[in-house]
């Protein structure tokens, strides 16, 4: 069909079209999670075997569900920031910030490797106060193009894992020494969840590696001063998956029961 876009993306770039096609399924389900429509639409727009991306429509509401929990903090964030800047760290094709809609007096950067931004800027249409950088997150110069006065909400969903340690935590090193205020908001394996990427088929055929496995907020206040925990838990202990019912329901209370598990994968919320 003339006018659909075509794509050829390998390693990390190439995981952000599974997720985005699982929230595009997600969206088509009678109870839909995230009823992201915008996603919907972007994989209409593109010209992709999407069975590549391995994903089915039983795997789509957990990746769903990752994104309602990050969209619900980011909610959280500027419900008490009407002035902010949302720093959208390895976004992908996500439509996060057409879905939260927020005001104008929030600045949304959405930062993702520059073929990702290409991509993105031809399949989502352009939005006051949106800009794009296409740019390695731990290329650190992209920070001086952020305006630092307002409170500062920095955001990474399925990023952590692809960076090495020095990388991340030079990341949110940076991040706290050169914004005044903010929230730093992330999603991670543990070591255990590292180990277990053979399990991952989206990382595996994307050619990708995983490095950075992170055992918990002891780590990451230890190593960036200045941030505190807000919050930082399970992924399996979080409302949205156990919302699902199902096999997820089961997922999560035995992932949650058996200490080993548990931290396989975390949600990080801190404050600075
Ligand atoms: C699993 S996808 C997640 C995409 C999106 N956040 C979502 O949830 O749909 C991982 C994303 O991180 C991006 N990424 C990985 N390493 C990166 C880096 N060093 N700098 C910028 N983006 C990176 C990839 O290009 C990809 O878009």
């Amino acid at each position: 069909m003339s006018g659909r876009i075509s794509v050829d993306l390998t390693g990390p770039q190439q995981t952000m079209l599974a997720t985005l096609y699982a929230k595009a399924l997600d969206a088509d389900a009678a109870e839909s999670v995230l009823g992201d429509s915008f996603a919907r639409d972007a994989v209409a727009r593109i010209d992709y075997d999407w069975k590549r991306t391995t994903i089915t429509a039983r795997q789509a509401p957990g990746v769903a569900a990752r994104s309602k929990h990050f969209d619900t903090w980011t909610r959280q964030f500027l419900a008490v920031h009407d002035r902010a800047t949302v720093l959208h760290l390895g976004c992908g094709l996500d439509s996060r910030v057409f879905r939260i809609d927020p005001g104008a007096g929030v600045e949304w950067f959405d930062v993702d490797h520059p073929d990702v931004i290409a991509l993105r800027e031809r399949v989502h249409p352009q939005r006051d106060h949106v800009r794009t950088i296409g740019t390695s997150v731990t290329d650190l110069a992209w920070l001086d193009r952020i305006p630092t006065e307002a409170p500062t909400l920095v955001l990474a969903e399925g990023l952590t894992m692809y960076l090495t340690r020095t990388d991340g935590v030079a990341l949110l090193r940076g991040v706290v020494n050169r914004f005044d205020s903010g929230e730093v908001q992330f999603d991670a394996f543990n070591p255990l969840g590292i180990r277990l990427q053979w399990t991952n088929a989206v990382v595996r055929r994307s050619g990708s590696t995983l490095h950075w496995g992170i055992s918990g907020q002891e780590e990451i206040l230890a190593a960036v001063p200045g941030l505190r925990a807000l919050w930082v838990g399970s992924v399996f202990e979080s409302e949205e998956l156990k919302q699902i019912g199902g096999l997820y329901r089961w997922l999560c209370v035995t992932c949650a029961a058996v200490p080993g598990l548990r931290g396989v994968a975390q949600y990080h919320r801190y404050g600075f």
